[in-house]
């Protein structure tokens, strides 16, 4: 089976076995990787002076990146799963409210069958940022499932949210949320002090910022962004503000948007963009 992504790409059964979940079935075609060998026709030629390549091997055993998408970016996958489902898939959301969402709480009802809405964007549910948006949430944290096995984390999604899941989204996109719920929770204490703040220097994180970010959201990050609801329209509000939505989609990336997913970077980039981008357009407090 196959998933085709807002992105244009395609997503093969093949490629989600790197998960190690139980998506791994008969069928699954390599759709992506020819993708991934068209961009490397694509790429520039090597400069003169690089040292020779090893031969290309006599075997005809496809290479790793022919058949397979990396574990990383299956991650990035599962992440923009996790934000909006829905976009990802490119289907509607159930109609109405999801009922396991408060009656009392006034929220527009599409937001409701999005996994975030409910678990946060830190994934600690009720124990942590989904409080500060939805006071009384008791919504579980899921911050335990990592480091799980995915196949048993994705027959607890199944478990939990079978009726609105079972039937209406690919095994394959379960098995992604697992993947990326047992493998690719970021720990937002790992870059924020307890007051919100960066550890990173932001004058290192500048040159990310120009050199891969500027581009689409200007000089003053206040460019291409809609976000969620009540945020304002600047990159350094809302990294000062909403630190852990922005470090969930740097990392993932946006869905149906042409963000990038800075999940592959190093740890140190990360955190000193994070700090030049919270001390971006200051004004806007
Ligand atoms: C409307 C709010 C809401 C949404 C949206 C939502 N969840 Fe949940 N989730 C809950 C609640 C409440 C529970 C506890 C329900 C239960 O135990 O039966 C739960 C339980 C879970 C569990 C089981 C936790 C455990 O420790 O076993 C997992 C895993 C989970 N959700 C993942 C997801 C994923 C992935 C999505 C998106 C596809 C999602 N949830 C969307 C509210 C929500
Ligand atoms: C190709 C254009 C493009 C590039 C390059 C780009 N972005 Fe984005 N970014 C977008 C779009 C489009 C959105 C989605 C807008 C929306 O829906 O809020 C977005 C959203 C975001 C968000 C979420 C904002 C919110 O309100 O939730 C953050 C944070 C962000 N970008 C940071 C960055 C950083 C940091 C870089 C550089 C490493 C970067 N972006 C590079 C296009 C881009």
């Amino acid at each position: 089976m196959a998933l085709a992504l807002s992105a244009g790409l395609c997503v093969s059964a093949s490629s989600a076995g790197v998960l190690g979940g139980s998506a791994q079935g008969p069928g699954g075609e390599a759709a992506a990787g020819s993708a991934v060998a068209a961009a490397e026709s694509r790429s520039a030629a090597a400069p003169a002076d690089r040292p020779p390549q090893p031969p290309a091997s006599e075997s005809d055993e496809p290479r790793p990146a022919e058949t397979e998408l990396g574990p990383v970016f299956m991650l990035t996958v599962g992440g923009k799963l996790y934000d909006d489902l829905w976009v990802v898939l490119g289907t509607a959301a159930p109609a109405g409210r999801n009922p396991a969402f408060p009656k009392d709480v006034e929220i527009d009802a599409r937001q409701t069958w999005r996994c975030v809405t409910c678990h946060g964007w830190d994934y600690r549910g009720g124990e942590g940022e989904t409080s500060r948006r939805i006071p009384g949430a008791n919504f579980p944290s899921l911050r335990a499932l990592d480091g799980e096995n995915p196949a048993d984390v994705a027959e607890r999604i199944r478990d939990a949210h079978g009726l609105f899941l079972v039937g209406a989204v690919p095994d394959l996109a379960i098995d992604l949320l697992a993947g990326f719920l047992t493998g690719g929770q970021i720990d937002e204490a790992d870059f924020f002090d307890e007051r919100g703040r960066s550890l990173g220097e932001p004058e290192v994180g500048r040159d990310i910022f120009e050199g891969a970010c500027i581009n689409c959201h200007q000089l003053d990050g206040r460019r291409f962004l809609h976000g969620e609801h009540g945020d304002r329209s600047s990159l350094g509000w809302v990294v000062r503000n909403r630190p852990e939505q922005a470090l969930h989609k740097i990392m993932n990336g946006v869905p149906g948007a042409e963000m990038l997913a800075l999940r592959f970077m190093d740890y140190w980039q990360i955190a000193d963009l994070l700090a030049y981008l919270q001390v971006l357009d200051p004004k806007e407090r």
